[in-house]
């Protein structure tokens, strides 16, 4: 019987909370967030004070991570033995968790991304040297709710994973606009440049994650020699094309992320 205690049910404790409801991963869930409404089947409180008897040994921390610091006393006070907590917060290191609950808590410091909110997430996790087997697999079944899980033993990684997938749907999105613009300007109606942008991106998105064959494959597919995307793609591989922008602006965020971790 899975019961998880979620903090914090804005978007993206919202998006898990949706996962965790249509897989029936959790059996109960009891959501401290003061901003919810009612929903059925879900016990809902303002506080953590509010929730009555011992805390579920699982708990998920979705709040902002400005807003740790206020909820982490509370939590220790009241940690079950061989409690899980799970933080998806941005840049809060399994240190920073170490000193506010103690060291020998079990903490998974997570980083999701927003296509979570349609299943279609991912999740990369870290945990500290309490959690075992038994607590990563709890870990995995609720996180998978949302999309695909993936581990890294190196905690120092999750800055770039940071800037890859938690930062990486801005830039798709980015690419959306671009491609839409770019259509404009060679004359083609608003409407028209919007919905061929939006569909070749989620289109192309859906057949790479469906495909066998890797990207460079079905981008070679795409091109005949000295054809029409050929022609796009001198410009868009050039020295100072896109692979070298992406690299300078996922370096741009992990160098960001690492700026902020020093506080
Ligand atoms: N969005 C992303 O792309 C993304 C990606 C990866 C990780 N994350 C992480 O996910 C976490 C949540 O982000 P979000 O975008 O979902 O934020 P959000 O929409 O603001 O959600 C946070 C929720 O927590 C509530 N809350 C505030 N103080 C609380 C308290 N003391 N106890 C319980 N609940 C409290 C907020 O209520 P009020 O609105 O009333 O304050 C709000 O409903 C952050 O730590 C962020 O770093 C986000």
């Amino acid at each position: 019987m899975t019961q998880v205690l979620l903090i914090g049910c804005g978007r993206m404790g919202g998006s898990l909370l949706k996962g965790w409801r249509e897989s029936g991963v959790v059996d109960r869930a009891i959501v401290v967030d003061p901003a919810m409404p009612f929903l059925p089947g879900t016990t809902i409180v303002a506080s953590l004070s509010d929730v009555a008897g011992p805390l579920p040994k699982t708990i998920l921390l979705a709040v902002k991570p400005q807003m740790l610091d206020q909820v982490l006393p509370g939590l220790k006070e009241r940690l079950p033995d061989g409690a899980l907590v799970i933080s998806i917060a941005a840049g809060k290191t399994l240190a920073y968790f170490a000193d506010r609950l103690g060291p020998s808590a079990a903490v998974v410091r997570t980083m999701p991304n927003t296509p979570a909110a349609i299943g279609r997430g991912i999740t990369v996790c870290c945990a500290n040297g309490t959690v075992g087997a038994q607590q990563r697999e709890t870990t995995d079944r609720l996180l998978a709710a949302v999309g695909q899980v993936a581990w890294t033993e190196d905690e120092s990684l999750m800055h770039a994973v940071t800037a890859v997938s938690g930062s990486g749907p801005a830039y798709v999105f980015l690419l959306i606009e671009a491609l839409q613009a770019a259509g404009e300007a060679s004359g083609l109606p608003p409407d028209l440049a919007a919905q061929l942008a939006r569909q070749t991106v989620a289109g192309s998105g859906e057949l790479a994650r469906r495909s066998p064959d890797d990207p460079a494959k079905l981008r070679a597919d795409v091109t005949s020699p000295a054809g029409t995307t050929a022609a796009a793609l001198t410009v868009l591989m050039a020295e100072d094309g896109l692979l070298a922008l992406m690299k300078r602006a996922v370096a741009a965020a992990t160098a960001r992320s690492e700026e902020l971790a020093k506080g």
